[in-house]
């Protein structure tokens, strides 16, 4: 054998499984077989490999162990796990952990297989995180620089083009559906339908015929046959949105299709077949819904094979800017937000996550008019002022702000005014010098800041219209935009 080849370990207890990838793989590869963790510890201290494909239940250890092992001592060698269906949920875990890939056995696919091995034993492994960007960017998935949600869609990514169902929590807004549909393009199910139906906003009666069809005159009303979404996409992937408002009846109806496969038509007595894969979607923790007794714990079981939960908006703020970025772009706007602003963003919760941050967005660029090219703190809603004040603003930093003559909102506006108040009443009171040119510069400006202040409360008032805020002040709107420091204002 030459020196050259790629080196391949092999474990698995099972005897054919190994002479099966000996006769697959040695043509090409440097292949060595071992039937258990001992055997593993052995071939580990004599060879370096390129590749380890371990299944994940041995008679001494577990491959979850033995790819610990492997990854601690040769950091650079590719891992797959081998699987069978009741130990899925265990490959998935390796995958967490930091393996390649699983297999699950019996394999399905040899081409499938051969590819595999080859992308990792050549190292074609950059690939992947080039389909992976194009995935997320023809999906609308702005994965952004956090960890956890980097992980959460490489995971994605990996076990897209596996059957097995997936589980997504988060709260709402986060973008549960999105990712759903990145799982679904990444799939080999991508040419078929990507259906989905939201479990909590349709009545029992209609979600049983919704999902499974009927027949002419199962009911009333039912004047001719139709089809159910388990039957339209079942080569598809289904989306089940708000999984955990399903009542327990139709959990019942569910589970017994993810098992067995096989449904019925309302009024109808044929068995149908159906290969759906289930992507199920919940803004509530499902183990606590079952704790609750209100969501069985079966179908939980079904379910979760894959459980992704996508982290709340406020534990990813660093991703705030490309968010924005990318939704003023989907509006078309080639607008930006100030520094302010972007403060503002940065302190608010975001309890809607990335919907709530998109409707602020389409609201910001509904209310600025044409020649508007910066979205100052006046684009943005009330709550996300107040956050700000709530939190981060002190007496101290008021005053502070009005000696500076710094922007300042309304809430502070009061300081503002007896923090002037306070200095030049001391002025008076002061008999040493006092230069008083830089004073009646500074009072100039005053004059600016209070003009802006009662320009913004007025578009409090007014909900952002500027013509009407122009005219109840008696300004025109090129005064309005001048206090506003828009345009032609001179920087302080
Ligand atoms: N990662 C993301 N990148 C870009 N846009 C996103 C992302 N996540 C969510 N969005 C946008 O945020 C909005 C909400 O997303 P989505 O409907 O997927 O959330 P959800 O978790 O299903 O919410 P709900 O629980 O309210 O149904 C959509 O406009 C979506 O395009
Ligand atoms: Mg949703």
């Amino acid at each position: 054998m030459s020196k050259d080849r790629p080196k391949i370990l092999i474990i698995d207890d099972e005897v054919e499984v190994g002479n099966f990838l000996f006769h697959l793989l040695s043509n090409k590869y440097d292949i060595k077989i071992g039937y258990s963790g001992k055997d593993c510890d052995q071939l580990l201290e004599t060879e370096l490999f390129h590749l380890a494909i371990l299944d994940v239940k041995l008679p001494d250890t577990s491959g979850l162990t033995l790819l610990a092992k492997v990854k601690e001592k040769y950091p650079l060698c590719k891992t797959i796990v081998m699987t069978g269906y009741s130990t899925i949920k265990t490959a998935v875990e390796a995958i967490k952990l930091g393996a390649n890939d699983y297999i699950e056995k019996p394999f399905e696919s040899i081409d499938h297989l051969e590819d595999l091995i080859a992308s990792l034993v050549d190292g074609t492994g950059t690939t992947d995180q080039n389909t992976l960007a194009k995935l997320a960017e023809e999906s609308g998935f702005i994965v952004g620089e956090n960890h956890v949600m980097q992980q959460l869609i490489t995971m994605a990514h990996k076990i897209a083009k596996k059957n097995v169902n997936v589980l997504i929590e988060g709260e709402t807004g986060t973008g549960k559906e999105v990712l759903a549909h990145f799982i679904h393009l990444a799939s080999h199910r991508r040419e078929q339908p990507f259906l989905g139906i939201n479990c909590g906003a349709i009545s029992e009666d209609l979600l049983e015929s919704e999902l499974f069809g009927h027949m002419k005159g199962a009911f009333t009303g039912a004047i001719k046959e139709k089809k159910g979404i388990f039957e339209i996409a079942s080569n598809g992937t289904l989306f089940l949105d708000e999984i955990g408002e399903a009542s327990l009846p139709t959990q019942v109806k569910l589970l017994r299709v993810l098992e067995t496969g096989e449904f019925m038509k309302v009024g109808d007595e044929r068995i149908r077949k159906t290969n759906t894969r289930i992507i199920a979607a919940s803004h509530v923790n499902l183990s606590e819904a079952v704790n609750e007794k209100r969501f069985r714990e079966d179908l939980l079981y079904r379910l979760d094979v894959v459980k992704l939960t996508i982290p709340p908006l406020r534990q990813r703020k660093e991703d705030l800017p490309i968010l924005i970025d990318f939704l003023l772009k989907k509006q078309r706007a080639t607008l930006r937000f100030s520094d302010e602003a972007m403060a503002e963003f940065l302190a608010y919760d975001w309890p809607g996550n990335i919907r709530e941050l998109n409707n602020v967005i389409k609201r910001a660029i509904a209310l600025a008019d044409d020649d508007v090219t910066v979205l100052t703190t006046n684009f943005l809603p009330e709550k996300l002022l107040q956050s700000k004040h709530q939190y981060t603003t002190t007496t101290k930093q008021a005053s502070h702000q009005a000696l500076n003559q710094t922007n300042h909102q309304a809430p502070h506006f009061e300081e503002f005014l007896h923090e002037w108040n306070r200095e030049i009443l001391s002025l008076w009171a002061t008999d040493t010098e006092i230069d008083l040119e830089t004073l009646l510069l500074r009072v100039k400006n005053l004059e600016t800041e209070i003009g802006k202040a009662f320009v913004q409360k007025m578009l409090r008032e007014t909900i952002g219209d500027r013509k009407e805020a122009a005219k109840r002040l008696h300004i025109s709107m090129r005064k309005l935009r001048y206090l506003l420091n828009e345009k032609g204002c001179p920087k302080r």
